[in-house]
C-alpha cells in the first residue's frame, strides 16, 4: 500500500519550491500525468483488501483533489509573480517630457503653394497637365518648329511611344487650356518638367508655373500689372522689376522679368553676378500662330503667357545655392523649414 501521508508531504514540500510555471508542470505531470503517483494510488485501490478498499479510496481521492487545489494555487501565485518581474523590468516613466515631432511640407511645395495663393487671390484658376506629354503640345502647336534646338536629343528626354515625350516646360498646358475651354482664360498651371540638365542650378526634374490669360483687349500693360504684382507678394518686399526684350517662339513680343536682386539689395553680389538683377521669369503676348492652332479667333481675343521656374524663386526666397538640396531628402536640410 501507497504511503499516502508520506506522498502529501513530498507533494507539499515540491509544489511549495517550484518557483516557475514549468517547474510546477513537471510536478503535476510527476503525481498527476499517466503514470504520476496519484493515478497509479487510484488504480492501486482495486488490489486493495475489501475491508480497507473503501476508507483507503476515499482518502486516495481526497489527496487528489487536495494535489490538484495546491498546484493550482500555486500556479496563480507564480504567474502574479512574474506578471510583477515583467512590469518592473518594463517600467515607463511617463513624466519624461516629450517633444513632439511636428512634420512641415517640403520648401518646393510650400513655395508651389504660396504661388497658388497670390494667383488664385487674383481670380486665377489652378489647371494641370501630363507629365508624360504630346510632342505635338509640347513643341509644335507652341510655334516651336522640328528644327528647334529645344526639340534635340541632348535636351529632351523623349519616350518609347513615337510622338510622346516628357515635357520640357508646362507650357503645353496652356494648348490643353485653349482646346478644351472657351476665352476668358485665368489660369495657372503648376508642374513638374524635365530636361538633359544636372549641374548646381539645374536638375533633370524641376518645377514650373505657367501662367495664361486670354480675354478681350488683354494687353502688354496687363501682363505687366499681374507679374509685377506677383512678384512683390511672393517677395514680401517692394521689388524693383524690369522687363527685357526677349525671344520666345510662343510669344510675341517676349520678354524676360528682372527683380533687383533680393540677396544684395542691387549693390552687386555672387548671386546676380555683380548685375544687381535676377533673371526670374519668361513671359509675352500669346503668338497668333499658337492662337490659330487652337481655334481661337485672334481678331476677338488676345493675352499674354509666362512661365517660371519654382526651384528657382525657392532658392531665392529661401537664400539656398543648391538647387540638389531640395531633392537630397536629408532631414537636417528639411527641418529648416
Ligand atoms: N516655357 C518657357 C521655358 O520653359 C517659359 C516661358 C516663357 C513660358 C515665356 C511662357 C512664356 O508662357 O510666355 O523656358
Amino acid at each position: 500500500m501507497i504511503d499516502l501521508k508520506a506522498l502529501e508531504e513530498d507533494l507539499r514540500e515540491e509544489v511549495s519550491k517550484a518557483s516557475s510555471l514549468s517547474q510546477l508542470a513537471q510536478i503535476k505531470a510527476k503525481y498527476l500525468g499517466k503514470n504520476g503517483y496519484i493515478t497509479q494510488a487510484i488504480a492501486n485501490i482495486k488490489n486493495i483488501p475489501q475491508e480497507e478498499r473503501k476508507e483507503y479510496g476515499a482518502k486516495v481521492n481526497k489527496l487528489k483533489e487536495y494535489a490538484e487545489n495546491l498546484i493550482r494555487q500555486r500556479e496563480e501565485e507564480i504567474r502574479k509573480i512574474e506578471l510583477q518581474e515583467k512590469l518592473s523590468k518594463e517600467w515607463l516613466d511617463l513624466s519624461i517630457p516629450l517633444e513632439p515631432a511636428y512634420g512641415t511640407y517640403h520648401p518646393i511645395t510650400q513655395t508651389l503653394n504660396r504661388i497658388k495663393e497670390i494667383f488664385i487671390s487674383m481670380g486665377f484658376s489652378v489647371m494641370e497637365g501630363p507629365e508624360v506629354e504630346l510632342e505635338e503640345y509640347n513643341f509644335d502647336m507652341l510655334n516651336i518648329p522640328k528644327e528647334h534646338p529645344a526639340r534635340d536629343m541632348q535636351d529632351t528626354f523623349y519616350v518609347n511611344k513615337e510622338g510622346y515625350l516628357l515635357r520640357t516646360h508646362t507650357s503645353p498646358v496652356q494648348i490643353r487650356t485653349m482646346l478644351s475651354h472657351k476665352p476668358p482664360i485665368y489660369i495657372i498651371a503648376p508642374g513638374k518638367v524635365y530636361r538633359r540638365d544636372d549641374d548646381p542650378t539645374h536638375s533633370p526634374m524641376f518645377h514650373q508655373v505657367e501662367g495664361l490669360v486670354v480675354d478681350k483687349d488683354i494687353s502688354f500693360g496687363h501682363m505687366k500689372y499681374t507679374i509685377e504684382v506677383f512678384l512683390r507678394e511672393f517677395f514680401e518686399v517692394n521689388v524693383p522689376v524690369r522687363f527685357r526684350a526677349s525671344y520666345f517662339p510662343f510669344t510675341e513680343p517676349s520678354a524676360e522679368v528682372d527683380i533687383g536682386c533680393v540677396i544684395c539689395n542691387g549693390e552687386g553680389c555672387r548671386v546676380c553676378k555683380q548685375s544687381g538683377w535676377l533673371e526670374v521669369m519668361g513671359c509675352g503676348m500669346v503668338h497668333p500662330a499658337v492662337f490659330e492652332s487652337c481655334g481661337i479667333d485672334t481678331e476677338i481675343y488676345s493675352g499674354f503667357a509666362f512661365g517660371m521656374g519654382v526651384e528657382r524663386l525657392a532658392m531665392l526666397y529661401f537664400g539656398i545655392d543648391n538647387i540638389k538640396l531640395f531633392f537630397e531628402n536629408n532631414i537636417r536640410f528639411l527641418r529648416e523649414f
